[in-house]
């Protein structure tokens, strides 16, 4: 499976009086080969993240606990995602220039990464990332 635009998915959530289930598993829910999984927690009022694309990397992320948006953007259409429920998902294609922001208190972001980390991935100018699009 190819990613082509950035989509939400819905995740196994298994209902329970105990308190509830959900899990990702990487045949099933991911269009790419897990090679890395980080989290993002502690993140002060008013604060983003993100601000950045990926050359090659794609991602899954999601909210375990509170909620934050996403807002993606190809340098054509933009697209904003609210996550508040710990089975949604969004997948981020490659060259996909992301911020992360209106974080609650005590949320936490779980992102599932296709790749190692690496500085090279990461395209941080906004111009640099328009003129790439404009060259595809
Ligand atoms: P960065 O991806 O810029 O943060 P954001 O989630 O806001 O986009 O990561 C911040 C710093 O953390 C980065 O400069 C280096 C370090 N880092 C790693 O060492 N390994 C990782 O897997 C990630 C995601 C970041």
């Amino acid at each position: 499976m190819k990613l082509a635009a950035p989509c939400l998915i819905q995740l196994p959530r298994f209902y329970d009086l105990r308190g509830n289930l959900s899990f990702i598993e990487e045949d099933t829910h991911l269009p790419f080969r897990l090679r890395r999984v980080y989290w993002i927690y502690d993140v002060p009022g008013g604060e983003q993240r993100g601000g950045h694309a990926f050359r090659e990397t794609e991602e899954l992320i999601v909210s375990l606990s509170g909620s934050f948006d996403i807002v993606l953007n190809d340098g054509k259409d933009e697209w904003r995602f609210m996550l508040n429920r710990s089975y949604n998902g969004v997948l981020v294609p490659k060259m996909i220039w992301r911020t992360l922001e209106n974080f609650s208190t005590n949320s936490l972001a779980l992102i599932l990464s296709s790749t190692d980390y690496s500085e090279d991935d990461y395209i941080r100018d906004w111009e640099e990332f328009i003129r790439m699009n404009r060259n595809k």
